[in-house]
């Protein structure tokens, strides 16, 4: 029996803490805040699936592909859609309840999809009813585990949840992530060894101040996995939902909404997708995104209205609960009048590299949901598929738990792509790498805020290589936020240091690549490159050192040769 630490409990970590226990190993699962609190919670659409008779696994990874804009990984597509319904099925098993109507479970259309087959569940509210189901069966096994007898409980699988509990970086052994350090409630850091550890802390969508991920979405995973040593490729590609409701908190307003008719207006009342893309309001999400930030600067800032009051109020209320209330709390009333929305953060193509089984570059570590780059997404996400790859490269790591143990082999040498040679890019042109004298002027510790500005400014919706010159520079300026007791005493602050540490870690990784991704495509648009170059495939960052207190590791980005998609 082996000990797996599995990190994260939204639907990947869960999903990964349920198999690893049936499949007989030890589980520690650790979460930073309280089991359900999560970036899946949040997900409104739903979970895509070829599961109806007039759709097919071919048509899923056609449209996948598509989307992807040439950066997918054709044999991680392949399982995805492939495996993914008996994922879902898996999912009805566990107890989610998805919507149905006489005829069936019931199915919605977002952008890019060529057939409606989307499942979705509490109308909008798809993440927290998979949550709910998902964290209960979790803590029935886990109180299962805990009242068991001592004497068979010694032969039975054990699953241990440890809430309130934050990764702060792996350990690496001889070249195998070990375990980890984590961060308890109690504000002490311990070291927890494990045979394989798991991430699954979701994306980063706190490195931007309009995101529609939860504030705890501070890509801990990603960031300890970089410092250890392991590859992150693509980081550059990260998804802005177009249209999150335009007041504090932008919470998302889910695709499915336009997919059932509702449409995009400047201030004029003009529909302005009808000239921009034949598939006007489901245009792929990034020309829907940047359509809107362009309206938006012609409009002096102002967000561009989100007319759904042709749906009707009963369809508003029944099939979109959450985006109703959250309006009302807003204190607007989306089926009298066109509501405010503009483009927010919201899902990381890129992540740690993983194969399609989930495993890292580092022997012992996987990765598995947002914080992956399994390849599936490529430079842009599909509507819906996140709750997918997140239930079926879950499902996959768990079943190479044995292999990783028996051959801890490098992963990027396995079926992930592999780096080609051409020569590092340094972080700024002009700009050394590495932390710099002290230069008589005082220089600035990076917080939070100052990373979300410079991070929306310079690369957010739209880019330029001044623009994330400029962000390069000024975060190679800046200080990494001291973390540890002395510097953040209380739990609380420290969580908060050790977050922003990992975003200042992130942003420079992020600014990086993207500078060196002179192209345009999927989720990345750059106003000096405005075209994609097909020649320019992933994007490879990886440590050469793990992280000592004198020295932060440099991002090393190289490009890797285009793989066939
Ligand atoms: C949405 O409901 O619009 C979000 C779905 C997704 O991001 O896949």
């Amino acid at each position: 029996m082996t000990h797996v630490l599995v990190v994260g409990s939204g639907l990947a970590g869960l999903i990964a803490a349920i198999r690893a226990t049936d499949a007989g190993h030890t589980v520690t699962l650790v979460t930073k805040a309280a089991l359900p609190d999560s970036n899946t919670r949040y997900a409104q659409g739903g979970i895509a699936a070829a599961m109806f008779p007039d759709d097919s696994v071919e048509s899923h990874v056609v449209d996948t592909l598509r989307a992807g804009a040439g950066l997918c990984d054709p044999v991680a597509v392949q399982v995805l859609c492939t495996e993914g319904p008996d994922r879902v099925r898996d999912l009805i098993r566990f107890g989610v309840d998805f919507d149905r109507d006489e005829s069936g479970v019931t199915r919605g259309l977002e952008a890019a999809h060529s057939r409606s087959r989307v499942l979705h569940a509490g109308g909008d509210a798809t993440g927290a009813a998979i949550e709910v189901a998902l964290v209960t069966t979790v803590r029935e096994r886990a109180e299962r585990a805990r009242t068991l007898p001592s004497a068979i409980a010694g032969s039975e699988p054990r699953l241990v949840i440890r809430e309130h509990t934050m990764l702060v970086d792996l350990v690496v052994r001889d070249g195998r992530v070990t375990g980890a350090i984590l961060l308890g409630p109690d504000g002490e850091l311990q070291s927890v060894a494990a045979d394989s550890v798991i991430l699954a802390t979701g994306g980063a969508g706190s490195l931007y101040p309009h995101t529609t991920n939860p504030a705890l979405a501070t890509g801990d995973g990603v960031a300890a996995a970089w410092r250890a040593g392991a590859a992150v490729a693509d980081l550059e590609f990260y998804q802005f939902h177009p249209t999150a409701l335009a007041v504090p908190g932008t919470p998302l307003v889910s695709e499915a909404v336009r997919g059932e008719g509702a449409v995009l207006r400047n201030a004029l009342g003009t529909r302005f997708m009808l000239d921009v893309h034949p598939g006007a309001e489901l245009a792929p999400r990034d020309v829907v995104a940047r359509s809107i930030a362009h309206e938006m600067a012609e409009q002096d800032g102002a967000p561009v209205l989100l007319d759904a009051t042709g749906l009707g109020r009963d369809l508003l209320e029944t099939r979109f609960p959450t985006i109703t209330a959250a309006c009302r709390l807003a204190g607007l009333d989306w089926a009298a009048e066109p509501i405010p929305v503009a483009p927010a953060a919201h899902y990381w193509m890129g992540g740690v590299l993983t194969d399609t089984s989930g495993r890292a570059s580092l022997p012992g570590l996987f990765a598995v949901g947002e914080t992956a780059r399994t390849g599936a997404h490529g430079a842009n996400r599909l509507a819906s598929n996140s709750l997918l790859e997140a239930a079926v490269f879950a499902d996959r790591a768990v079943r190479a738990l044995g292999d990783s143990l028996a051959d801890p082999a490098d992963a990027a040498d396995r079926d992930a792509t592999r780096p080609s040679h051409i020569p590092p890019h340094g972080p700024t042109p002009g700009h050394p790498a590495g932390p710099r004298a002290e230069s008589g002027a005082q220089r600035t510790v990076a917080d939070r805020d100052a990373i979300q500005r410079v991070m929306w400014q310079y690369a957010g919706v739209l880019r330029s290589g001044d623009g994330l010159a400029t962000a390069a520079t000024t975060l190679a300026d800046w200080i990494r936020p001291a973390t540890g007791p002395d510097a953040a005493p209380g739990p609380e602050a420290q969580i908060r240091a050790y977050e922003d540490a990992n975003l200042f870690d992130l942003a420079r990784i992020t600014v990086v690549a993207a500078l060196g991704r002179e192209e345009s495509r999927g989720a990345h648009y750059r106003s000096d490159f405005p075209t994609s170059r097909p020649e320019l495939a992933h994007t490879v960052a990886h440590s050469r050192e793990l992280r000592r207190e004198t020295s932060e590791p440099e991002p090393v980005i190289e490009a890797e040769e285009a793989i066939a998609c």
